[in-house]
């Protein structure tokens, strides 16, 4: 294992990228960095690092902040609960270790929200603990270096991958260690048409050898995804419009959306306007339908969302009561759900 921690050594020290919290190992940097890391790329998880810091720069002030405000600086990220979990979780650092990040792998795994692979990122990076790292670019550099079939999402490669990721691990300098070889992964080692010259392991790697690297890493399940039609009534006046607050057993919890209409299977726009949902949420009003948008996909991870929007114009008052009305300068302050932001942005309301 020493020649392959060296060979990324090397590589590492000049095809790193400079991104911001390697500068700095304070432990909240690491974990914010973390936390957006885990499903957003690295350009535009950049931005989001700096707004987040800039509104919350420290545990308290993250403990202190009311959910609307933290869900609002996560918009756009998606996976919401990832910021409900450092909000819980920055809560707990304020309360039971005095704002100070707990400096020990056990501790820091049971804050909400942290798992495995978090709480391995910031014991190394931020604490020098020889804790590996395990996460899709080390599964993807790991399978093809050394032709490993066992398929990732079963528990026999989970604890595989683990062994060989934790023997890699150079104990003297782990967080460098486990980011070279999540760097390797990102910048290198693509998921397709990988970057094979220039990888310091190109003479080793088993999958480069075999011209197989397309077949790596292997996985045992195709994720299910499920059909899902959203109908948004973007219901409006000349100065305000409506919203509600969606529930918490969903996609997009607590966040705020449009009146909607969910249909089991697709529909016309007519099939949505004639339908009982649509008199029922009307209910008499006086209305104007301005428009039905074309229908767009927006896809999450096990779902595709069909997603269309109705512009609706509201004459006179009479809506039912549980929405909330909105100023329509102040929809800004309100979290809502990445297809309303880009909606929202591409009408001038
Ligand atoms: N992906 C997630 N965290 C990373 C890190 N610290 N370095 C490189 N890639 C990453």
């Amino acid at each position: 294992m020493e020649g392959y921690r060296k060979a990324l050594t090397v590589w590492y020290n000049h095809a790193k990228r400079d991104l911001p919290w390697r500068d700095s190992p304070e432990p909240y940097h690491i974990w914010v960095s973390e936390v957006i890391l885990q499903q957003t790329r690295v350009q535009q998880g950049t931005e989001y690092y700096h707004n987040f810091l800039r509104l919350f720069p420290d545990v308290r002030s993250l403990a202190n902040a009311p959910e609307e405000e933290v869900l609002k600086a996560w918009q756009g990220l998606g996976y919401y609960s990832r910021a409900r979990n450092m909000h819980h979780a920055a809560k707990t650092i304020q309360s039971t270790y005095n704002g100070s990040f707990p400096a020990d792998y056990i501790s820091i795994k049971k804050l909400k929200g942290i798992g495995d692979y978090t709480a391995a990122a910031i014991a190394s990076i931020a604490f020098g603990l020889p804790y590996a790292v395990v996460d899709g670019n080390v599964y993807r550099v790991l399978s093809r270096l050394f032709g490993i079939t066992t398929a990732i999402d079963s528990n026999a490669g989970k604890q595989e991958f683990y062994r060989l990721a934790q023997l890699l691990l150079d104990p003297g300098k782990p967080g460098d260690s486990n980011q070279a070889l999540m760097e390797l992964g990102a910048i290198q080692c693509l998921p397709s048409r990988p970057l094979c010259p220039g990888c310091p392991f190109l003479t080793e790697c088993i999958a480069h050898t075999n011209q197989s690297v397309d077949q790596f890493p292997v996985k045992s399940k195709k994720t299910k995804v499920k059909e899902r039609y959203l109908n948004f009534i973007y219901l409006h006046d000349e100065s305000k419009l409506f919203l509600e607050k969606r529930g918490n057993r969903d996609i997009w919890r607590n966040l705020f959306q449009f009146p909607i209409i969910e249909t089991i299977g697709p529909s016309t726009p007519e099939g949505v306007t004639g339908s009982k949902e649509w008199e029922e949420l009307f209910n008499n009003s006086s209305i104007d339908i301005e428009h039905a948008y074309p229908e767009k996909i927006h896809l999450l991870t096990h779902q595709r969302l069909h997603i269309r929007f109705f512009s609706v114009k509201l004459k006179g008052n009479g809506l039912p009561v549980h929405y909330i009305e909105v100023e329509k300068i102040e929809i800004e302050k309100y979290p809502v759900p990445k297809p309303i932001e880009r909606f929202l942005t591409e009408i001038a309301y």
